[in-house]
């Protein structure tokens, strides 16, 4: 059988490029999209030079989306153009499609701390997504936790679990995705409700990361599953 391809909108930037590399080097077929297609192709190329054989390639976000059929695609811009950025895509989500969210709605994106949570009316960014993506289009919150810099340390692990929320169809593939890189563990989140509770979990590793002078980002573990 052969996998899901991963598309990831926003990919041009840290966290995005992060997956990138890590599923390229999985042998995954990846594609990097960017509101700008020179942007998208010019971080294919970057992972093409540090990941040998790489299947990646660059395309303008609702081109890649499009291309994306019925696979994986990460959502992978800021909080505060999630609403923007997937009104542009509506149309190119087909039917099938897994939309990942990972944003975080961190204070930081109306002049607050990065330690504090923003709550979206909807209650999570994920319920946010899964309030806009067309019928047959579902949504997965999964990777808030994981930090872009362990994830760019390609000689290392990424030493972090990943609670994977959403409707249980949709949760496997993307519990699967996290197989694809080494230290990462999935962790059955449940339903898409409890994305709320990941999403701030990540204000909370942002605080301990400063308290800690942790440069490159704490991980997340549970014991005993
Ligand atoms: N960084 C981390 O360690 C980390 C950890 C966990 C979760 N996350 C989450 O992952 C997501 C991406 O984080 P990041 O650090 O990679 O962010 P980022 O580098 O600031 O931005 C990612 C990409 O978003 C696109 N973008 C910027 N402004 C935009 C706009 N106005 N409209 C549409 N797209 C825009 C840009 O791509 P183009 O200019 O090429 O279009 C940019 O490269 C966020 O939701 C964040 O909460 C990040």
């Amino acid at each position: 059988l052969t996998q899901p391809s991963v598309t990831i909108i926003g990919g041009t930037g840290d966290q995005g490029l992060g997956l990138a590399l890590r599923f390229a080097v999985a042998g995954r077929e990846v594609r990097i999209g960017s509101r700008v297609e020179q942007r998208a192709l010019e971080a294919a190329e970057q992972v093409k030079q540090r990941v040998r054989g790489a299947a990646v390639s660059g395309l303008e976000n609702a081109a890649a989306t499009q291309r994306a059929g019925d696979g994986i695609v990460i959502l992978s811009v800021p909080f505060e153009h999630t609403v923007s950025t997937l009104k542009t895509l509506r149309e190119a989500l087909q039917p099938g499609a897994i939309l990942v969210s990972m944003g975080v709605p961190l204070a930081s994106a109306i002049g607050d701390v990065a330690s504090r949570m923003l709550t979206p009316a909807q209650g999570s960014v994920a319920e946010l997504c899964a309030s806009l993506v067309p019928d047959g289009v579902e949504v997965v919150s999964a990777f808030q936790n994981v930090a872009a810099h362990r994830l760019a340390e390609l000689d290392a692990p990424v030493e972090c679990d990943v609670i994977v929320s959403g409707a249980p169809k949709a949760r496997k593939p993307v519990m699967a995705l996290c197989d694809d890189i080494p230290g990462l563990r999935a962790i059955d989140g449940g339903p898409l409700y409890n994305a709320r509770y990941v999403e701030s979990l990540t204000a909370l590793l942002i605080g301990i990361n400063i308290r800690y002078k942790l440069r490159h980002g704490a991980g997340l573990r549970l014991t005993y599953i």
